[in-house]
């Protein structure tokens, strides 16, 4: 067991943050506001923008859905699909200088299926001020990965082009600015892109030391889970022990994840998964409520379950279609952390139910933070989550590990939905 995060200083500096506007430097520094027991939401929120997922079609895992030549833009305009580029990356092309010797990388020179991976020679990546360059041993496949290949979530201005949005290996060279890593370090990171590589440059907040006791392999499962699961549910939805917490995609990379941060600080698992089998991994996990949403009504179960209270916390992947559903699956004062939208993006909300309940709703991706935001996750991350990982309490879940050359593969496993946990693509 590990104490509650909430009423530690972190837990509310982003809270803090929006009310007054500083940054989070001056934030974390500054005077902290203690949570209000039962209200960790008393301030106004701003959901940060979450990338668009995929229609339906596109994430049955049959055939590619078509690719568009050209998309919507937020206004109603159109713009046409991001083409690879002949020449390299933006970032890239700035960062390279001497190097001559290329790496490789996988590349997507068109949008599409798995195929439009494409394992090629590129120009070595230069760390810029404040980043070190890790030399890749392994990365791992995330969700939204399938949604860049087809065209759907472009990398944030600044970052690679390349997929991959963490990955583990060795320190080859520490840029200017950089304190408290050196050549050699064996380290895991949370990127922006750039992880389906030979090499990456990273900002250094970002990088987190192996666990002990972890192989290099294992450790590329950890960042992004990790990152997203303590931001979410501990420092946004502050999750505490006693607490119900329902978690959607339990045999997810997330899902995993999640079942076992959350048992770790003594909260209640309830999962959703489809299938008994995928059910089954969960309880292994620790989850102690499990609904198989495929036969069950997860509202119905969850109520059951905590003798009509719903659940305190909700993880949520699937977004518009579960809306309504989660509304209503949650307890007095509860709070649903949307971090998916597999089931589309637009959808009503019931207000009246929403203030019965006293409840709160709040959206959050990762990938497209400032710097200072995910220095700050990574940061609570090392302190909260890595003891747990060395102690052998929370562990990696590995589903597979393929070759990097076969990325085309991890995506198909991805795509159908095939796994369980975390899928490794190893350099
Ligand atoms: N906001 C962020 O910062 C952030 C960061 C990382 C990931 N994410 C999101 O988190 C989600 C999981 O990511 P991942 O990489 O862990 O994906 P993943 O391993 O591919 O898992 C996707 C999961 O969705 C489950 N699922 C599909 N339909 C469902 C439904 N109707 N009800 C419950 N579960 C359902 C699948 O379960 P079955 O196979 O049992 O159907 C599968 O386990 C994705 O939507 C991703 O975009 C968000």
């Amino acid at each position: 067991m590990i104490s509650a995060p909430a009423g530690r200083p972190w837990a509310d500096a982003r809270v803090l943050t929006r009310w007054s506007g500083k940054s989070y430097r001056e934030a974390g520094t500054g005077p902290v506001r203690a949570p209000v027991p039962g209200r960790p939401y008393a301030a106004p929120w701003t959901p940060e923008g979450c990338p668009a997922e995929a229609p339906p079609a596109a994430r049955t895992g049959a055939a590619p859905a078509p690719v568009p030549r050209h998309r919507r833009t937020s206004s109603g305009g159109r713009r046409p699909t991001r083409r690879w580029p002949r020449d390299p990356a933006p970032s890239l092309r700035t960062r390279t200088t001497s190097s001559l010797a290329p790496m490789r990388a996988i590349t997507i020179p068109e949008p599409g299926g798995p195929e439009a991976l494409v394992w090629a020679d590129v120009p070595d990546p230069q760390p810029a001020e404040g980043e070190v360059l890790i030399e890749v041993v392994a990365s791992a496949v995330n969700r939204a990965d399938l949604l860049q290949r087809q065209g759907f979530y472009d990398p944030p201005p600044g970052s690679s082009l390349y997929p991959g949005l963490e990955c583990a290996g060795r320190i080859v060279e520490v840029g200017p600015g950089v304190h408290g890593w050196a050549v050699g370090d064996e380290v895991c990171a949370l990127l922006a892109g750039g992880g389906y590589a030979e090499k990456v440059a990273v900002p250094a907040g970002q990088v987190l030391p192996v666990p002990s006791g972890l192989d290099l392999v294992s450790a590329a499962a950890l960042p992004e889970v990790t990152c997203t699961v303590w931001s979410n549910v501990f420092m946004i939805a502050h999750l505490r022990p006693g607490e119900t917490v329902l978690v959607h995609g339990g045999a997810s990379g997330i899902g995993t994840m999640a079942i076992q941060l959350a048992k770790a600080v003594g909260a209640r698992v309830a999962v959703t998964a489809g299938g008994p089998d995928k059910l089954a991994r969960c309880a292994e996990l620790g989850a102690d409520i499990l609904i198989d949403y495929r036969e069950q009504d997860f509202v119905q179960e969850i109520r059951k379950a905590t003798d009509g209270k719903g659940a305190d916390v909700i993880l949520d992947i699937i977004g518009a279609k579960y809306l309504q559903r989660n509304i209503k699956a949650l307890a007095v004062s509860g709070r649903l952390a949307i971090i998916g939208l597999q089931g589309g993006v637009k959808a009503e909300v019931n207000l009246a139910a929403l203030m019965a309940k006293r409840a709160a709703i709040t959206g959050a991706g990762l990938r497209a933070r400032p710097l200072n935001e995910k220095a700050a996750i990574v940061a609570a991350v090392r302190e909260h989550v890595w003891p747990l990982i060395g102690n052998g309490q929370v562990r990696p879940i590995v589903d597979r590990t393929l070759p990097m050359s076969e990325a085309a593969e991890a995506h198909r496993v991805v795509d159908d939905s095939a796994h369980v946990g975390k899928v490794v693509l190893t350099v």
